[in-house]
């Protein structure tokens, strides 16, 4: 499973700690792969959604983690993209409806377990930033560098509430605010996987700092001979 010499860096932690920004621009700052962990268990909820498939079909949804197929391609400014089968589905899968499917297609441990041969194809050299929930409690147990990302809720709401007025999305504050503790709530208590810090993670409060700030903290957390080896 693992391949100590393709080095990863684990960057967990709850929806809105900025963890996609971060890691994107470490995957560009790096030259490494990144791997959207949220991104997959978004596209199979979505996947799920089209082709009516209820969450309590658990044989379904195990079937469609062995054919899916998704790349995670990033941009110049280190944003990343995501194709299902080559087509952009990035607009669709970060709806809220698909974000709140997600979190209940990820509450499935069945699934969880089918998805994992999903995300270590991610795992290539020269090496890979994979970013969400269990990657450096699960997936990648042996991730080089550990990194749970946190804000407080009412950041994570507010940035969100930011993200959605850019593309021209109205949101509502109180009621993002809620979401994001329902589904912090399920991520944490739900009985695999759950939300926590690996025990060798580095805790990283994002609260008041730049993304600059925080891709520059987790660099000088990196060991010197694995990011100039590359
Ligand atoms: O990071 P995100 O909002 O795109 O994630 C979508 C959902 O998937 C969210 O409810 C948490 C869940 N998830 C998970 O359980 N494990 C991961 N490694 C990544 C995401």
């Amino acid at each position: 499973m693992s391949k100590p010499e393709v080095p990863v860096l684990a960057l967990d932690g709850p929806s809105g700690a900025g963890k996609g920004t971060v890691a994107g621009l470490l995957s560009k700052r790096l030259n490494w792969h990144l791997l959207d962990s949220g991104a997959i268990y978004r596209v199979l909820a979505l996947i799920a959604e089209r082709a009516a498939i209820a969450m309590g079909d658990v044989a379904s949804l195990i079937d469609i983690t062995r054919s899916m197929a998704v790349t995670l391609p990033v941009d110049a400014q280190g944003r990343s993209r995501v194709l299902l089968d080559g087509v952009d589905v990035t607009a669709s899968i970060r709806s809220e409806a698909c974000g709140e499917r997600a979190s209940e297609v990820a509450a499935l441990p069945t699934v969880r377990r089918a998805l994992l041969r999903c995300q270590r194809e991610f795992h290539k050299p020269p090496g890979l930033v994979a970013d969400g929930r269990d990657m450096g409690t699960v997936v990648f147990p042996d991730a080089i560098v550990k990194i749970y990302l946190t804000a407080s809720a009412q950041e994570r709401a507010y940035r969100r509430y930011k993200q959605l007025m850019e593309q021209g999305i109205s949101g509502n504050l109180t009621a993002l605010l809620q979401d994001i503790n329902a589904r912090d709530g399920r991520d944490r208590t739900r009985a695999v996987s759950p939300l926590i810090p690996a025990t060798d993670a580095i805790i990283v409060d994002t609260t008041g700092k730049s993304v600059e700030a925080v891709v520059d903290l987790v660099l000088s957390q990196m060991p010197r001979h694995v990011i100039f080896s590359h």
